[in-house]
């Protein structure tokens, strides 16, 4: 599907953003792991998700819909998992495919696990290196560097780990192939990225701790389920926080949307930029901080990105080259390689796209240089088959001259099924 957006202007009222894609993919599969009967209120229907729950059911758990956003599932103590009669499909979720390669690796069973084109050309082998070196079978082309991955369960050894590379999806494979295995897993990590499934393991009871960089987790831990809320999330939130920042006469509240501090890095680099964004009602829930945030309309400054930030910032990197383009003076970008393997090869989606509306920008190996404002003209763009690429394109379409059009457009659900309709209000209202 095709869409076309029109320039729009002063953006006003709440917004609810529907729950984090992340937290989702850890309720669900930290739930499975548990004992008894977790309770998942607010949980996303992105497509992502979906394909979690699909992959946990096929490996025997039982999962009930009981009300839209609400599921429940019956957890498996760890091992009470059973083979899957089928390829389990991670569809287009790198969160789905690393995290269950973790928790296939220690059970007792055979299993493949495969998803589409773009997770097949995904780098899997960070994964597959300590997960073996656990005692995991795991077999695939290129020697298990992509999917499809054949994975022949074992009981696992504990692993002394340094993280190679600042990734949550690797770090919690490791986390979640620790739990099942004999002895105390340890994982150094030298640059924070979010820390959902340390937290949430922490608030079920499980045996975890964090000491300065390195997290211990006690293997063959056993832990009880408990119901779970799910906070709005971030990510999705960000693009609407761009688009209060720069449409004229905006003013926006969002309410209940997790600001966990390893994720928040494009709060804290719109600030530096000038951004006006208020901070309130602050508080916990299922161990994980939330707060409502108001926005309004802000003249911006352009700002370096040091590579230290990219982690925190990781997925809205495509959102700080919007606002960017429309900030005074030169933003930079560093340090951030890992967005060329990601859902698509974000560094040049960006260059693509933004050269296509007029922008002048230069691509670097690692990230790329933004001089602005500059003022975007509307164009035909592409997705790349990246929900994060068409939502930040749909954006930047709002504060484009004239009409932009996005093809390939519907994979925005993969993260964010709301988001045509929350868009649609601000089109009409506009
Ligand atoms: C995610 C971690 C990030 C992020 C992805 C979701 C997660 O990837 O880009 O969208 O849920 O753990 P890495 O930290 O593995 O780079």
């Amino acid at each position: 599907m095709k869409t076309r957006i029109q320039r729009s202007r002063g953006f006003k009222g709440e917004i609810r953003i529907p729950a984090d894609k992340s937290i989702s993919h850890r309720a669900a599969i930290i739930g499975s792991l548990a004992s008894g009967m977790t309770e998942i209120k607010n949980f996303s229907s992105a497509a992502d998700c979906l394909a979690t729950l699909n992959c946990l059911q096929m490996i025997g758990v039982e999962v009930k819909k009981n009300k839209e956003n609400e599921v429940s599932l019956i957890g498996k103590s760890l091992f009470g998992y059973r083979e899957p009669e089928n390829t389990l499909d991670a569809q287009n979720s790198g969160t789905t495919a690393r995290l269950l390669l973790g928790l296939l690796s220690g059970q007792s069973f055979f299993s493949v696990i495969n998803g589409d084109s773009s997770l097949q050309t995904r780098p899997m082998k960070r994964v597959v290196d300590p997960l073996r070196k656990m005692g995991a079978r795991i077999e695939g082309r290129n020697d298990a560097y992509h999917l499809p991955l054949a994975i022949k369960g074992q009981s696992l050894k504990r692993i002394k780990f340094k993280l190679p590379l600042p990734s949550a999806q690797l770090k919690s494979a490791v986390i979640l192939a620790g739990l099942l295995s004999e002895g105390e897993t340890e994982i150094n990590e030298p640059v924070p990225s979010r820390d959902h499934t340390e937290r949430m393991l922490d608030y079920l009871g499980a045996e975890i701790k964090k000491d300065k960089k390195v997290i211990r987790v006690q293997g063959k831990n056993k832990f009880k389920a408990k119901k779970i809320i799910v906070s709005g999330d971030f990510s999705s939130a960000c693009f609407f926080v761009a688009a209060a920042l720069l449409a004229e006469d905006s003013e926006i509240i969002i309410p209940d949307i997790g600001i966990n501090p390893t994720r928040i890095g494009f709060l804290k680099a719109a600030e530096r930029m000038g951004g006006n964004i208020k901070v309130h009602e602050k508080k916990e829930r299922c161990n994980e901080p939330l707060a409502t945030l108001s926005v309004s309309s802000s003249d911006l400054k352009g700002i370096k990105i040091k590579p230290e930030e990219i982690p925190v910032l990781i997925d809205e990197i495509p959102l700080i080259a919007l606002l960017a383009t429309q900030a005074n003076g030169v933003t930079e970008v560093h340090g951030a390689s890992e967005l060329r393997v990601k859902e698509s090869d974000r560094i040049r989606a960006i260059v693509v796209n933004f050269r296509r509306m007029g922008v002048d920008l230069e691509e670097k190996e690692d990230g790329f240089i933004i001089e602005g404002p500059q003022r975007l003209k509307g164009a035909s763009v592409e997705s790349f088959g990246d929900h994060r690429i068409a939502m930040t394109m749909a954006i930047a379409g709002l504060v484009a001259d004239g009409e932009t059009e996005i093809k390939d457009f519907d994979c925005f659900g993969i993260s964010f099924p709301d988001f045509y309709s929350l868009l649609g209000r601000w089109q009409k209202d506009g």
